[in-house]
């Protein structure tokens, strides 16, 4: 990130005096000097305090997939907000929006709201140990699902050193203050590795409730599987009894309209949204078949929340799929995002530069190295990731903001433009020439 001036330097002091570190996540920190604190966003920039203005590819992580402050989006928030926002009751908005999911989203038959992706994800486990009646959870290495106590197991930032043998995983917590008897409830194992996942469900299969998965690691670098893969771990949950729950926090209404379980044609039986739904608004859900989704209910498997489908949130999703809906995002994120991609693949050739690029166009990793890394592991010791961190500090140091630690993907919004995509390109080429000389 780039070092603060005057007026940021001055706001951030105040931040560190009543917030730990300033920041209200744990991930927003980079260091005393350089954490971004923002004046204001709209359409793909981000402004800070001293006047310096940023190309916007990290989009608070992913939600916001419109474009920052978006008219459409905001009109629909402000007619909602006239007339309250939070009523114990439902409300026109929060029927839309569910209608609208079900619409865009192959085989989601009925949705259930809450607020963050980790609430999404957390309420999606219990309802899988609450519909098989097992308690077992198989997550991924590399994968992240939340600041829950069932998930945060090998995530990202995990110390790969300790995650032991890939054929029998140890599972890494990566916080203290989660019990160690979560441990005998979790499962972890390497992503896109039939032949370790079938030994583990061979031992274990009866006894899992759910497997949880990524289908694009929105947290490694964008890294991609085979379709076939997602089919594999579609056959193998019928086969076990295992509910599937694709984790599409990141990858819902941004890879596709309708996710991943259009891009991949693979129907899980349950899926947790929650970002790009709501273009920034804090909204999330839970969907899938409804058979599943009508044991949340009283006397069954629990799920409640004071702000779940509040007007302001389901407002803001409204308009935003309605938008998706009309084929007004896509297009764009296509064309800019694949812009982006070939620009940096024909770059790197000519600076004799080896490199894969991950993900789709609307989330992708660019990952400095001459194999294709297959997963979690391979992606932290294949990738020159000095090098990432060294193109992207000039990068933010001169308006063009991808997230400074490489193994974040890149966020496209429909507001950013082919003009955008030539600026990054050059920033790009800049940063990469300074790198390696
Ligand atoms: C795939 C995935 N699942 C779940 C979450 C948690 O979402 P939230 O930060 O809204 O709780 C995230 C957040 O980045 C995510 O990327």
């Amino acid at each position: 990130m780039l070092k603060h001036g005057t007026k940021t330097k001055q706001l951030y002091s105040r931040a560190m005096e009543v917030m730990p570190y300033g920041v209200s996540s744990n991930y927003r920190f980079y260091s005393a000097d350089e954490t971004l604190v923002v004046a204001k966003a709209k359409g793909a920039y981000i402004y800070d305090y001293d006047g310096n203005r940023f190309i916007d590819y990290r989009l608070g992580w992913g939600p916001v997939i419109v474009g920052h402050g978006d008219e459409f989006v905001n009109n629909r928030v402000k007619e909602a907000i006239d007339y309250g926002v939070s009523f114990a009751g439902t409300q026109k908005y929060e029927i839309s929006v569910c209608e609208r999911i079900i619409d865009l989203c192959p085989g989601v038959e009925m949705v259930r709201l809450c607020n963050t992706g980790t609430e999404a994800t957390m309420h999606a486990i219990r309802l899988a140990r609450g519909h098989t009646g097992r308690e077992l959870i198989l997550k991924f290495e590399g994968s992240y699902h939340g600041a829950h106590d069932n998930v945060m197991w090998t995530t990202q930032g995990a110390d790969p050193g300790k995650v032991g043998n890939r054929r029998r995983p140890t599972p890494v917590k990566n916080s203290l203050g989660i019990p160690k008897a979560i441990n005998d409830l979790i499962l972890t194992c390497p992503w896109n590795d039939e032949e370790v996942l079938g030994e583990i469900l061979a031992e274990r299969g009866e006894e899992i409730a759910a497997i949880i998965v990524e289908p694009i690691l929105g947290n490694a670098n964008g890294l991609t599987p085979p379709i076939s893969y997602l089919q594999f771990l579609r056959d193998q949950c019928d086969k076990h009894g295992i509910v599937l729950i694709f984790d599409e926090v990141k990858t819902g209404f941004r890879i596709a309209p309708g996710g991943a379980r259009e891009y991949f044609g693979v129907i899980p039986d349950l899926s947790t949204y929650a970002k790009a739904l709501g273009n920034g608004f804090p909204i999330a859900a839970i969907g899938g078949r409804k058979e599943m989704l009508l044991k949340l209910a009283p006397g069954q498997v629990f799920h409640g929340g004071t702000y779940s489908g509040n007007a302001a949130s389901t407002a803001a999703a409204d308009a935003t799929l309605e938008l998706i809906q009309r084929g007004e995002v896509f297009g764009k994120i296509r064309q800019v995002g694949r812009m982006i991609q070939d620009g940096v693949r024909e770059i790197c050739s000519r600076h004799g530069v080896a490199v894969r690029i991950n993900g789709a166009p609307g989330m992708f990793g660019v990952c400095f190295t001459d194999q294709q890394p297959k997963d979690w592991r391979e992606l932290l010791a294949q990738g020159n990731w000095d090098l990432s961190e060294k193109v992207y500090a000039y990068m933010v140091a001169h308006g063009v903001m991808p997230e400074p630690r490489g193994l974040e993907p890149f966020f496209l919004s429909a507001s950013h433009s082919a003009s955008d995509a030539e600026e990054t390109l050059q920033r790009f080429e800049e940063g990469l020439t300074l790198a390696l000389a």
